[in-house]
């Protein structure tokens, strides 16, 4: 299995190495081989090669099974012009493999309750929520324009969707809602969109073909509303373009633990790209003070959803949560009486465990 290794900028590095360590523990225990190939991509490649993507990396990256990304980006490069921005490497590297379906999970582990912002009887046993937000459609692909009108501009943006790239992120949906609780809440504003009355009919019909599947519709002002009153009755929400970008923000946020979070973007086959939710932290990188766990969890996604490992990416969940229950914190997610550890010994922790 060969994984292209981009660690970027900032603490991205830092973080990508222990998710190294914890993957090849994997490999150890359960006998497999994963051939690491690392390339560049952000201010790290306009150092060194003057563009934020070169052509290499994207060669390693389509030439591999599953891409492991830190952060992009920094102090350092802020004043480049937009295409020459760390950014813009990290938008070309989503484009140029395909990725049209963004997963971000948002879990309140138990041990870190006390750093969500939800109140103690909102959460309960803690929330499991995975957001799937279509990335390649909607209202920030659709035409747009500005044009000069009697006293000032108007300016517009369409948002498009076909039948096609809703089938295929509906069917990617409900496949994953089976390895979960079986529950699928589709978002969107059907009431006032033709995009949406679209896409409400198309995410009907295909759940038909998941009858072990449960399938609600749910209207987005709603569901930003649900999201904080009762967290517990999503699983898998599905959701457009824009509303995804908002309300995986809003889910994520539930947790309150940037260092926690992982994500992957996939596309049609098994190739896809797992990162950390947060950017690259120029104010603490280099110090051994950031928070692996975001990253590693991320690795565990690759393992699931690239490489099919099950059994192996619930290990990886399951040694961060023991990591937890021993006590142990990096300092972003410190709670009274934890044992305060660096980005090296919280990954050699969660690889032992
Ligand atoms: P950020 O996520 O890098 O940092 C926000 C705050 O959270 C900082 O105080 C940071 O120290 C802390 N933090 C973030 N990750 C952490 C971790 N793993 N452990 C402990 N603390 C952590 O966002 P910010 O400051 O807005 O952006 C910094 C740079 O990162 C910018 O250049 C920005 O463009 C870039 N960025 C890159 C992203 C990416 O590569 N996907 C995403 C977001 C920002
Ligand atoms: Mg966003």
């Amino acid at each position: 299995m060969k994984i292209a290794v981009i660690p970027g900028d900032g603490i991205g590095p830092e973080v990508v190495g222990q998710a190294i360590v914890v993957l090849e523990a994997v490999a150890q225990k359960f006998g497999h081989r994963f051939e690491f190939q690392e390339a560049l991509l952000g201010g790290a490649a306009l150092d060194v090669k003057g563009v934020p993507l070169p052509d290499e990396t994207m060669e390693i990256c389509l030439k591999s099974d599953a891409v492991l990304l830190g952060a992009v980006g920094g102090p350092k490069w802020d004043n480049l012009p937009g295409h020459l921005r760390p950014e813009a490497g990290l938008l070309g590297i989503r484009k140029g493999l395909n990725l049209f379906a963004n997963l971000r999970p948002a879990k309140v582990f138990p041990q870190l309750k006390s750093n969500s912002t939800l109140k103690e009887e909102a959460l309960g046993e803690g929330i499991d929520i995975l957001v799937v937000r279509e990335l390649t459609g909607d209202i920030y692909f659709g035409e747009k324009g500005r044009a000069k009108i009697p006293g000032g501009e108007k300016a517009w943006d369409t948002a498009v969707y076909t039948t096609y790239e809703v089938e295929r992120v509906a069917h990617l949906a409900f496949r994953i809602a089976r390895g979960r609780r079986r529950k699928v809440t589709s978002v969107d504003k059907a009431n006032v969109l033709e995009s949406s009355r679209l896409w409400r009919e198309v995410v009907s019909k295909v759940g038909e073909q998941y009858n072990d599947v449960e399938l609600n519709l749910m209207y987005v002002d709603n569901a930003a509303m649900q999201l904080i009153k009762n967290p517990h009755q999503f699983d898998v929400i599905l959701t457009t373009n824009m509303f995804g970008d908002i309300l995986s923000d809003e889910a994520a946020m539930l947790t309150g633990s940037l260092g926690m979070l992982p994500s992957a973007s996939l596309g049609e086959g098994r190739l896809g790209l797992y990162e950390p939710v947060h950017g690259s932290a120029p104010d603490i990188a280099g110090q051994d003070k950031a928070n692996p766990i975001a990253t590693i969890l991320s690795a565990a996604m690759m393992l699931r959803y690239s490489f099919y490992l099950e059994e192996e990416a619930q290990a990886v969940e399951n040694a961060v949560s023991k990591v937890l229950d021993q006590g142990y914190r990096t300092s972003d997610i410190a709670t009274p009486g934890a044992k305060i550890v660096g980005t090296k010994e919280m990954g050699s922790l969660i690889a032992q465990n």
